[in-house]
């Protein structure tokens, strides 16, 4: 159904990143969920903004077109970097909503940037917006945005999706600025969260922070004032087709055969894709591996680990450790185990391009996604994409938004040593036959729930509402 109303999407982040090369300056999309998600949304209408910031500190440059899309850079001074992105996002709310795995700080001086730097995208929106226009908020980094655009602009439709977990309630409790995160979310009128557990630790907190109340009957409506406010489950999805079509393409078996060569033909290739930050439990993973190969229950000559850990928020505390902490077991491992020829892992701490992460997919037998908190984790959903043929096994923590959707994936504990080594070596000698009954289930799952249908149907009841 197409739509005249304007979208206004706002995040953090655009989705396109300046490149400076042989071939000029210029501003090219990053290929994100987000991005894929809205493609056909976008087909459907005619004016789509975006309001978020370039990547990189100091004046941000005007508002520009972009694949058919109106971008709205806002600026981040080196001061709101370090306060609101690595201080009050990603040093208090990030660790706080993944359970606290790395300890939160709490200082006033971030909460005030995060409130000044929230009040500025939602100024952003206000500039741009034609009456009625439809606007969809992202993720935890943009929280108050939902409150003020209420205040200034309550003529719009306003979506909030939360991309990361909502913690449970005695850790939310902990935040000296609960009531008023969660006052403003509630200026939403759809509030979207990845799975129901996540959807009912926000619902719990909601009437001991406000004086909101949550519905008896039907637990997803929250009456706020004279509003009413959706608070539902709505897991993301991938583009599927994109990953499927890629995995089928002749170059990708090219690809994967000259990677299978490069690595001396190991009989069995496992494989870890993540960001390189402590809540993606990298160095338990890598425990588990590194005593399966001492106990023999793997061998060296046949297995080889490939773990790519994308740098992030190198600034922000907590990261640096855990990538010493990694690299010190990488190291340990092939010290131990490599040979001049052949390393026991592959540690590759670098981002990749999508023709390399597919031909990784399509080489891995195992897939390792063992993080200990994960809003849903895509990777989990990408590979499934890619293996058309059924091959393959899937090791997911069970912390993952995506395990409830992927149950037949072989589900673990991620803080359990020995429960990951037996995970891995069962995945790692699963017979065709069960790795096919199992991915196919996986595999319907992830093509039937797209990151399109996840886009669509989030605005259908936003504007329903
Ligand atoms: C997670 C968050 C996103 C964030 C991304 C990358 O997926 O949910 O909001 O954009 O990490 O992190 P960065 O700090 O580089 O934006």
């Amino acid at each position: 159904m197409s739509s005249d109303r304007q979208l206004i999407v706002v995040a953090n982040r655009l989705p396109v990143r300046n490149v400076n090369d042989d071939e000029g300056q210029r501003w090219v999309t990053s290929p994100g969920g987000l991005v894929s998600a809205l493609a056909p949304v976008m087909a459907d209408r005619e004016k789509v903004s975006w309001v978020g910031w370039t990547g990189s500190a100091g004046r941000a440059p005007e508002p520009f077109m972009h694949d058919g899309m109106l971008l709205h850079p806002v600026s981040l001074s080196r001061a709101d970097l370090q306060l609101y992105y690595e201080g009050f996002s990603n040093g208090t709310l990030w660790p706080l909503y993944h359970d606290s795995i790395s300890e939160p700080e709490f200082h006033r001086t971030w909460w005030d940037a995060y409130v000044s730097v929230n009040h500025r995208f939602a100024e952003a929106v206000v500039s741009l917006a034609e009456p009625n226009a439809t606007v969809w908020i992202h993720d935890y980094q943009l929280q108050l945005v939902p409150g003020m655009l209420r205040q200034l602009r309550p003529d719009m439709k306003i979506g909030f999706f939360l991309h990361i977990p909502w913690p449970a309630r005695e850790l939310f409790l902990r935040l000296p600025w609960r009531s008023q995160i969660v006052r403003a979310l509630l200026g939403a009128d759809v509030i979207g969260f990845q799975t129901d557990v996540v959807a009912h630790n926000f619902r719990h907190v909601v009437p001991r922070v406000t004086d909101a109340e949550v519905n008896d009957v039907e637990e997803n409506l929250i009456t706020f004032g004279d509003r009413r406010v959706l608070a539902k489950t709505h897991p993301i999805g991938i583009d599927y087709d994109r990953f499927a079509g890629a995995a089928r393409q002749p170059e990708t078996a090219a690809a994967v055969e000259e990677l299978r060569q490069t690595l001396h033909n190991p009989r069995r290739v496992l494989l870890g894709v993540d960001r390189l930050d402590y809540t993606k439990g990298i160095e338990r993973r890598l425990r588990a591996y590194g005593e399966l190969l001492d106990e023999d229950r793997l061998d060296a000559d046949d297995v080889v680990l490939i773990q790519i850990a994308e740098p992030s928020r190198s600034n922000v505390n907590g990261y640096a450790s855990i990538r010493a902490q990694v690299e010190q077991q990488v190291g340990e491992i092939n010290g131990t185990f490599g040979t001049m020829t052949r390393p026991a892992v592959h540690y590759r701490h670098r981002s990749h391009g999508f023709e390399e992460l597919i031909a990784m997919y399509r080489l891995a037998d195992v897939m390792l996604v063992t993080p200990f908190r994960d809003g849903m984790n895509l990777v989990a959903k990408e590979y499934v994409a890619t293996r058309h043929d059924l091959s393959g096994a899937l090791v997911l923590s069970e912390f993952a938004g995506a395990a409830h959707e992927l149950g037949d994936a072989v589900v673990v504990n991620p803080y359990d040593v020995d429960g990951l080594k037996e995970a891995i070596e069962f995945a790692a000698t699963m017979r065709p036959d069960e790795q096919r009954s199992r991915m196919s289930s996986m595999h319907d799952a992830v093509s039937h729930n797209t990151a399109a249908r996840w886009a669509t149907t989030f605005l259908d009841a936003l504007e329903r509402s």
